[in-house]
């Protein structure tokens, strides 16, 4: 509940300036879409969609004063005031002394991993999201994932499944000495179901690698997010705002990689921001080879305006109570009438678990991808697999289970009222009523790499519902 109000229910935190309309399609039409992509919802229209849930990624809305900073983007090629505005920010927030500007992320892990990881080396991370983990393996260094075990059991219910565990780092350090340029900190830990990490964990992260004589750099897409968890669930934390808690978190690290499309608010962008100078100027030479001059990164004057303003409203604790709690009371509807899912809910994505929704459907007919599937067909939600059509190819090409099998409903920032998380709930409960008649899939054609995009299926007993 805000404090300083009597009532209980959470309201949205803004009032809606300009809509767009969404589009209701029948049954029968899904089944169509369905049908014309290959049953691959990544492949459907999406005009087609009801709820998009597909990414929390540079899907959210923009507020006015992010719009009206906009209008003044300075568009010079070199030295724009949009520039400075950025840098000020971010330096207001993180601390960091040298701010580069991507065009996303992924640009500000590539330009960090060419500039400090080499063939051989190997980089801690509590998980990689999996454009870090390619950028790792791609300079031939080893991305290992180190979480706390209590992060992969998705029934327990713990405040920061998100942790790093750090016995296992303290040993990585000592065992790989001298071949760990960098340790990486998700936070949240979106990988791993979008937990957060707690100052403590960071602490601890902070102080291992200080023993060792190695820089620590969070990925810190969702850094707001994670700030208020921290906020909510840490002892000690409670009264102090996600701004400062924010700053905590940043002090200790040397640096981070952002995408700007989750709690930077905006559609597009992301950065790179270090406190060290020499690491700065490399970084900043292999910027102007692919993404620009250091000044605009592969963005427009207007694309920095948004992102200088939208990462102070992603610490607004109005915005990020309403946010957090729109999840956790989806997950509150689904408890209730006993739908399995991922617990606690997380930062910015509930996630189902199919195998125990779909217990019925084995591995190999792809129970996170038909359930996804369901949800579609019966409420025109779109959702996101993570099981075993994303994970389960091998490299020798062989197929392996996914460790888990997961859909991931991942919310925009800003975009769904209440009803629509209503409208949600009773869409999955629907959907949970009748999973018994559900049907597994055959894969019928896929690529060699990320075949989740593209992938083609076709119900493996004649259709999705019995
Ligand atoms: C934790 C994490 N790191 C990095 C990225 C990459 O960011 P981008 O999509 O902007 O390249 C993402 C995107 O989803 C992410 O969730």
């Amino acid at each position: 509940m805000p404090p300083d109000t009597p009532f209980k229910t959470i309201i949205e935190p803004f009032r809606i300036k300009t809509v767009e309309p969404i589009r209701f399609t029948t049954r029968a039409q899904r089944e169509q879409a369905l049908a014309d992509a290959g049953h691959n919802l990544f492949l459907v229209k999406a005009e087609d969609v009801l709820i998009d849930l597909l990414t929390d990624s540079g899907t959210g809305a923009m507020s006015s004063a992010q719009w009206s900073g906009m209008m003044q983007g300075d568009e010079s090629y070199a030295g724009a005031r949009s520039f400075y505005r950025l840098e000020k920010s971010v330096r207001d927030i993180t601390g960091f002394k040298h701010v580069i500007p991507t065009h996303q992320g992924r640009a500000a892990e590539r330009i960090l991993f060419s500039s400090m990881v080499n063939k051989g080396d190997t980089v801690p991370n509590n998980t990689h999201f999996d454009t870090t983990r390619a950028h790792v393996e791609h300079r031939g260094a080893v991305a290992l994932d180190l979480p706390v075990p209590e992060g992969r059991q998705p029934r327990l219910v713990l405040p920061f499944k998100g942790n790093m565990d750090v016995a296992a780092l303290e040993r990585t350090l000592t065992e790989r000495k001298g071949r760990v340029p960098l340790v990486m900190v998700t936070v949240t830990n979106n990988s791993g179901g979008g937990q957060p990490v707690s100052l403590e964990n960071l602490r601890a992260v902070r102080a291992t690698c200080k023993r060792h004589g190695v820089p620590l750099f969070l990925d810190a897409c969702r850094f707001a997010e994670n700030a208020w968890f921290i906020h909510q669930r840490e002892p000690g934390q409670a009264g102090r705002s996600p701004r400062e808690i924010a700053l905590d978190m940043f002090s200790l690290a040397d640096g981070c990689t952002m995408s700007a499309k989750k709690d930077g608010m905006a559609n597009i962008g992301g950065f790179l921001a270090v406190n060290d100078e020499a690491l700065a100027a490399r970084a900043k030479n292999e910027l102007i080879l692919t993404e620009g001059f250091p000044t605009y990164g592969g963005l427009a004057g207007y694309d920095l305006e948004a992102i200088a303003v939208g990462l102070h409203e992603a610490l607004e604790p109005d915005y990020l109570r309403y946010r957090i709690r729109s999840i956790e009371y989806l997950g509150g509807v689904l408890d209730a009438a006993g739908v399995p899912h991922m617990k606690p809910t997380g930062g910015h994505a509930l996630y189902l678990d199919a195998s125990e929704f779909l217990p019925h459907i084995p591995p190999a007919e792809f129970p996170a991808w038909t359930l996804s599937l369901a949800l579609y067909l019966e409420g025109g939600v779109r959702s996101v697999e993570i099981g075993s059509v994303m994970f389960g190819r091998q490299p020798d090409g062989s197929e392996k289970p996914a460790a888990m099998e997961l859909v991931r409903l991942a919310f925009p920032r800003r975009v769904y009222t209440q009803s629509h998380v209503d409208y949600l709930g009773e869409v999955i409960l629907r959907v949970h009523g009748m999973r018994e008649r559900i049907r597994g899939l055959r894969m019928t054609e896929a690529p060699e790499v990320l075949r989740h995009f593209t992938a083609r299926f076709e119900p493996a007993h004649g259709s999705l519902l019995a």
